[in-house]
């Protein structure tokens, strides 16, 4: 029996569909919501074989659900239903994770057929498989180049000035721009935050990898790392501090290379002092983002640390400097800092705790959940800069807000 769980906002989609599969006697609906919140409640109660989700949902749509499920129960695959022309809609969740998609209106044929060849295809992964690796999301749409990935190192002598947020939002930014595989790896070893800023399972993280048991090597690589957004694959921290103390720098360098093979980019999310570790990836960087905000100790320690790279023979062409929370009241404008560092200014973040603090209760990237805030749109400046030859910069993507406003389908 396929166990399915449909989400859609429209009572009477929902009875339609269930009208229609109450006739496959392999197919139960074991259960329905109305939006994509009440759907997640609803898929780890009932830990359906197959969600059917529409896209367009009131509290959270099926884009976000996709994600969520990806990572949170990768043993229920998605299917999206979307009506012709949300091209864009289908490209995000097709990274997201979604397994298939049903363009409305869609025949019973199609559909039923849509739901054996997804449940068949879980079936063949294997039962442990399936159990134990999350969901591998379809291959992105460019093709990755066999070069090996470039790493970007996020650096700051500074503590909380946006490291973990930077990092976070230009992981999953360079994967919507560019199309290619993304790593992002949390080496704040002792209190990583991504796995809180993307609401990721904690359950597999670095530690897993360098217990000793299996190696690091891709297979093992693969099977530790989370999915986030846009199909951004996430090594996270250990869960818990002390348990810092088993990766070494030996680790690390492996670990990099190994993603260095199987991604385009390897974004480093790094804790603020200078640890061996960020000696370690510095040394192995393309690029350092040093981040920093307009206040004088911020300030300071941004020339601290432009020294320290300096003093490690780091180009300073692959130095990046990132000013964060720009607002009115600063101590300094851009002009000042770049005279007192000697070093342009990449790009300007501006302070904007509202859109930050939301996206951070929401667990998601900001550039995914305000995509038309100003912060958002520094993001993908940055990406334009860091590859200005692949990221479609200028293709602001269209708010999620405004197009469900639209009420495109089903009605
Ligand atoms: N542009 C911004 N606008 C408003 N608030 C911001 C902005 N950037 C960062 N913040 C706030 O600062 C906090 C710290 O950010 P973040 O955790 O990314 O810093 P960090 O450098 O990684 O810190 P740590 O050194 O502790 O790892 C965020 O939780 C957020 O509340
Ligand atoms: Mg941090």
């Amino acid at each position: 029996m396929i166990r399915l769980l449909i989400v859609d906002d429209i009572s009477s989609t929902r009875d339609n569909l269930q009208k229609l599969l109450s006739f496959e006697d392999d197919i139960e609906v074991a259960g329905t919501a109305s939006d994509g919140r009440e759907g997640l409640e609803a898929a780890h109660r009932l830990q359906p074989d197959i969600v059917l989700t529409d896209v367009n949902m009131p509290v959270m749509d099926g884009i976000q659900l996709t994600e969520t499920l990806a990572s949170e129960l990768p043993t229920s695959p998605v299917i999206i239903m979307s009506v012709q022309g949300e091209r864009d809609y289908l490209r995000r969740a097709m990274q997201a994770g979604a397994r298939e998609f049903l363009i409305k209106p869609f025949s019973h044929d199609e559909l039923v057929a849509a739901i054996r060849r997804v449940y068949q295809l879980e079936q063949k992964k294997g039962t442990f498989l399936a159990k134990t690796a999350p969901a591998q999301p379809d291959a992105p749409a460019a093709p990755r180049s066999n070069a090996p990935a470039e790493v970007l190192l996020v650096f700051s002598g500074k503590g909380g000035v946006g490291k973990s947020l930077i990092a976070t939002n230009l992981a999953v930014a360079l994967a919507e721009q560019t199309g290619g595989r993304v790593a992002l790896v949390d080496l704040d070893l002792q209190f990583g935050d991504i796995g809180v800023m993307l609401n990721l399972d904690h359950s597999r993280s670095i530690t897993e990898l360098v217990d000793g048991s299996s190696g690091i090597d891709d297979e093992s690589v693969g099977e530790v790392v989370a999915t986030g957004p846009s199909g951004v694959k996430v090594l996270l921290a250990p869960i818990s501090p002390e348990l810092a103390d088993l990766v070494t720098a030996e680790h690390v360098r492996t670990v990099i290379a190994e993603l260095r093979r199987g991604y385009d980019y390897v974004i480093v999310d790094s804790a603020s002092h200078l640890t061996e570790f960020n000696l370690e990836v510095i040394e192995l960087a393309q690029r350092v983002l040093v981040v920093t905000a307009l206040t004088i100790p911020a300030i300071k320690d941004a020339k601290l640390t432009l020294k320290v790279l300096e003093s490690l023979s780091v180009d300073a062409e692959s130095i990046m400097l990132v000013v964060n929370r720009v607002d009115g009241y600063a101590d300094f404008n851009q002009e000042s800092i770049e005279q007192s560092l000697r070093t342009p200014v990449a790009v300007s973040i501006p302070h904007d705790p509202r859109v930050i603090g939301d996206a951070i209760t929401r667990g998601l990237p900001f550039v995914t959940a305000h995509p038309e805030a100003e912060v958002s749109r520094a993001i993908r400046e940055l990406v334009a800069r860091i590859v200005p030859e692949r990221a479609m910069a200028a293709a602001v993507p269209e708010s999620g807000d405004r197009k469900r406003r639209k009420g495109l389908f089903g009605r």
